[in-house]
């Protein structure tokens, strides 16, 4: 038995025909293709299914559509500003803050909830911001310098480049990531 329901998501407003047991998480994956949230454990415990509601990470493996209804939802497809990639994404490309990538996607949401409260998080914030996001690959410390990268890239208004580069006093390639669009083409 589906219902029909109206979402918002990732800025736009979708009807969708879903199953009435669905988990919000199932609706992104299976009914609207949006598979950057991954299903990992499926039952609360390891993060990689983080999505932003209004703003605020939440685990959408444990939470029925339902609640969804009236929230805007973000996932990590929405986090880019048009097909320039956040700050965040940036910097877990350019300090390699990502390894096999599973946890990233729940990782980011998490961070962005973070940053969007406190741009100026200490290292145990961000230690606590993420504690419900698991990495298998064990990359904490490059995801944690990462959000200090991002946040540093958000209070200054710099690019994330010059700020790793200064950092860690390396001379960087050419961007690696290029505008997604330019990526896409
Ligand atoms: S898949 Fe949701 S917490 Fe693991
Ligand atoms: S990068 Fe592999 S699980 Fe985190």
């Amino acid at each position: 038995m589906k219902d029909v329901l109206t979402l918002r998501v990732n800025g736009d407003q979708v009807e969708v025909g879903v199953p009435t047991h669905y988990t919000l998480l199932e609706t992104l994956r299976y009914v609207l293709g949006l598979t950057g949230s991954k299903q990992g454990c499926d039952k609360g415990d390891c993060g990689a299914c983080t999505v932003l509601l209004d703003g605020e990470a939440h685990l959408s493996c444990i939470m029925p559509v339902y609640e969804a209804l009236g929230r805007e939802i973000t996932t990590v497809e929405g986090l880019a500003d048009g097909p320039y990639p956040h700050p965040l994404q940036d910097a877990f490309d350019l300090t390699g803050a990502a390894q096999c990538g599973f946890c990233t996607p729940g990782i980011l949401c998490s961070a962005h909830g973070l940053l969007a409260e406190n741009r100026s998080p200490s290292r145990l914030e961000i230690q606590q911001a993420l504690s419900g996001n698991l990495c298998r690959c064990t990359g904490y410390t490059k995801i944690f310098e990462a959000v200090e990268v991002a946040a540093e890239s958000l209070r200054s208004g710099k690019d994330p480049r010059d700020i790793v580069a200064e950092r860690y006093e390396v001379a960087l390639p050419a961007r690696s990531m290029q505008p997604l669009e330019e990526s896409h083409a």
